[in-house]
């Protein structure tokens, strides 16, 4: 099966042509983030207009750097939601345009699930799985005991953790994105900082906003008190506790679902350097469960991925029609 397929969720205005789930003919992200940078992060009406003035482009050139002309499409997938609505919109509407003007079936399809199918992209899925999404506005632990069914174990009560690294950013004025600068500046550190985190009310529910304002709480005490401290061993400080507040729950759920075969990661705080390192420790800990990271390219949003859920959908017998709405809050079922 060919599948046509959009992304644009956030701030990226991506298309792609992929063939049976696994061979991408093409993938077309076009980013806004040099725009974002100047407003020190995504703002949403921005966002919204700058995915209107790109999609045509991206649309046209995953078609030709496919090889491929519209008859040979036999589906259009795009993501329908969570996401910003404004986006979200313009996504939409352009895929209903595509499938009613050359006559396509459609689908729409959840983000999250595109992040975790895009490790198909790099492994084979094995069930039960756990699955990790972290990044700028999502932190979830999902259990799956097939294909096709998402059980969330756990979400971000208040910001997601990539928000969390790029809110914290900002108090240091590093500039955004965040996470890769802290990320960076941790390696030259040591964390010796006691910083909150304040208890969520799930068993694997995440919190991040009490670490945030605590990061914030710490310099300005600091600097009231004329007390030297250093940014490096704060920024480890700070990725030390905010990974632990994700990792405590991932060992609880590896202790908790003795059978899951494979833990996969997506999202693009999963290009954390110690993250990683903490994904291999929990390899060697358990060499009866397959540990996957795919490359950045498919941890990051990307349209790709959307074509493998849609496809997926459509197997399991979804289809659309022109009353697909954008859905900001979609549910993962
Ligand atoms: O998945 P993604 O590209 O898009 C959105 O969620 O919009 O994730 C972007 C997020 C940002 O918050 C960014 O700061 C974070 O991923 N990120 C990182 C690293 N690289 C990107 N966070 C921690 N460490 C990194 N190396």
């Amino acid at each position: 099966m060919i599948v046509f397929a959009i992304e644009s969720s956030c701030d990226e205005t991506a298309a792609a042509v992929v063939k049976d789930q696994k061979e991408v003919l093409s993938s077309v992200v076009s980013s806004q983030i040099d725009t974002h940078v100047q407003f020190g992060g995504v703002v949403p009406e921005v966002a919204s207009r700058l995915h209107v003035e790109n999609i045509s482009v991206v649309i046209d050139q995953a078609i030709k750097e496919s090889g491929l002309s519209w008859e040979d499409i036999d589906l259009i997938s795009v993501t329908q939601g969570p996401g910003l609505i404004g986006c979200l919109h313009v996504g939409v509407q352009a895929a209903k345009t595509l499938a009613m003007l050359f006559d396509k079936p459609f689908v729409g399809v959840n983000h999250l699930a595109g992040h975790i199918y895009a490790n198909k992209l790099d492994t084979t899925l094995q069930f039960p799985l756990l699955g990790l999404l972290v990044s700028g506005g999502n932190s979830e632990l999902i259990y799956m005991k097939d294909e096709n069914s998402f059980e969330i174990l756990g979400e971000t009560q208040d910001d997601a953790i990539g928000e969390a690294y790029d809110k914290v950013a900002r108090v240091l004025n590093l500039g955004y994105p965040g996470g890769p600068k802290i990320d960076k500046l941790a390696k030259q550190g040591k964390p010796i900082y006691k910083l909150p985190r304040p208890k969520a009310p799930g068993e694997y529910d995440f919190s991040f906003s009490g670490l945030k304002s605590g990061v914030l709480q710490f310099v300005k005490r600091m600097e009231r008190n004329n007390e030297p401290w250093k940014m490096e061993d704060l920024a480890a400080s700070f990725q030390e506790t905010a990974l632990e507040e994700i990792f405590t729950r991932v060992r609880k759920a590896i202790a908790d679902y003795p059978e899951i075969k494979q833990m996969i990661v997506g999202g693009g705080v999963s290009a954390n350097s110690r993250l990683r390192e903490k994904v291999k420790e929990l390899a060697a800990q358990h060499p009866d469960i397959d540990f996957n990271v795919p490359p950045m390219s498919c941890c990051t949003d990307n349209a790709a991925m959307i074509a493998i859920a849609g496809e997926i959908a459509y197997e399991h017998g979804r289809r659309a029609d022109e009353s697909l709405s954008a859905d900001a809050g979609l549910e993962l079922q």
